[in-house]
């Protein structure tokens, strides 16, 4: 079946934050939502839940417990019963949890920076003490791609003499694009044991996967890390639903999960009742194919942005993501030649017209940087690669 991703759909008058945050004349790039409307089964789910008219209390059903664990093990090969899955509310909700039962006041709390912002805050919320293990950037030409620093990552273990209790892990990663390897995710998960650090890893992106990229769960490796690690999943990246609010967490270990539950209840949080609708319709495996299609449709746009910032945009070097839609710009040559004086967000908003997200929010490592949303249709995505190109053209 054709999908048609080139379609433009006018967000504007929705409550969108993406699209309703800046004036009218900016094109927004920033948010990490996508420009597509959700596959028609799960469309059509939403539908008949809306003409059916009565919106009581729900829980999730037996069968939601099922899907989400048969798609585990479907895309995988990893053994998930559905007695394992927890509904959460949303993902970020899932590892501010986590961190509650994992860790006590003056623990540590281990993440790669740059990072997707939430998880920076995570030790004001719980009390503790964040531990940063900077990815490094490794120039190719003019894109970049980010590697473990090995020796940083161990040093950032127990650092400042806080004991590190959790490895908030992301997977594929945000910003940088990154899907581990299993090289990687095996040393993590082994300093993670010798440690004992319980490991907390979001996979929200898993299924956005650009070219021949495969994603590893990094509980998958063995029966021993699954022991030790909360996988946080959800349809919302992948099937543009994010402001349903559902993911779930995957606990193989009963006394983990057990905690786990409790202070899920303790919080008294319960997941939109449309959320899990549109979940159990997204991960049935029914929009599949819609999948596919966009993946292939994302790794042309991905292409396409990395083709258009070497020939176009002198002075700025891009990744090429395994994973997500979003390209990770690095501006500091610009910066450093004085090209562009203070924050490269600033300058696009201002001098293009194009709302990218500030690097600078992504913690250590993110200064001077700007990450682009693709997610959109080509279009879209021209007109704005336009725009930065002409205002680069006047400094
Ligand atoms: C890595 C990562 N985790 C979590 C989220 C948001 O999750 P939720 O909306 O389910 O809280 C995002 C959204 O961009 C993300 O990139």
């Amino acid at each position: 079946m054709s999908y048609d991703f080139d379609r433009l759909t006018d967000r504007r008058a929705s409550n969108s934050i993406k699209w309703g945050f800046y004036p009218g004349d900016v094109l927004p790039l920033w948010v990490a939502d996508m420009d597509f409307p959700a596959p028609a089964p799960v469309i059509e789910a939403l539908r008949a839940a809306v003409e059916h008219g009565v919106f009581g209390y729900e829980l999730p059903s037996p069968k939601m417990y099922e899907v989400v664990a048969q798609r585990m093990t479907r895309l995988y090969d990893w053994q998930v019963a559905p007695e394992q899955v927890v509904a959460v509310p949303g993902l970020v909700t899932g590892f501010n949890v986590a961190a509650r039962i994992a860790a006590a006041p003056g623990d540590g709390i281990l993440m790669q920076t740059p990072v997707y912002f939430p998880f920076l805050s995570v030790h004001e919320n719980v009390g503790l003490v964040r531990q940063t293990a900077p990815l490094k950037p490794v120039s190719h030409g003019r894109t970049l791609r980010y590697e473990v620093d090995w020796d940083l990552f161990e040093s950032a273990v127990h650092a400042g003499g806080a004991r590190t209790r959790m490895f908030l892990l992301c997977n594929p990663h945000n910003p940088t694009g990154i899907a581990y390897s299993r090289a990687d995710l095996t040393r993590m998960a082994e300093i993670c044991d010798r440690e004992d650090i319980l490991i907390c890893s979001d996979e929200i992106h898993s299924e956005l996967l650009l070219g021949e990229t495969q994603h590893i769960p990094i509980a998958s490796l063995s029966p021993k890390i699954a022991a030790r690690t909360i996988t946080l999943v959800a349809p919302s990246k992948t099937f543009n639903v994010a402001g349903l609010f559902c993911g779930f967490a995957v606990i193989q270990d009963a006394d983990l999960r057990e905690r786990f539950v409790k202070e899920v209840k303790r919080l008294t949080l319960h997941v939109n009742s449309l959320g899990l609708i549109s979940a159990q319709a997204a991960l049935t495996g029914e929009c599949d194919d819609w999948l596919a299609a966009l993946n292939r449709y994302l790794t042309a746009n991905r292409d396409f942005v990395a083709d258009y910032v070497r020939d176009n945009l002198p002075g700025i070097r891009t990744t090429v993501p395994d994973a997500t839609y979003l390209a990770w710009l690095d501006c500091n040559e610009l910066i450093g030649s004085g090209k562009i004086e203070g924050s490269p967000h600033e300058f696009f908003l201002n001098e293009a017209k194009v709302a990218l997200n500030d690097g600078a929010t992504f913690g250590p490592g993110g200064d001077g940087f700007v990450r682009l949303n693709f997610g959109c249709p080509r279009e879209t995505l021209v007109e704005a690669l336009e725009r930065m190109k002409a205002a680069l053209a006047t400094v």
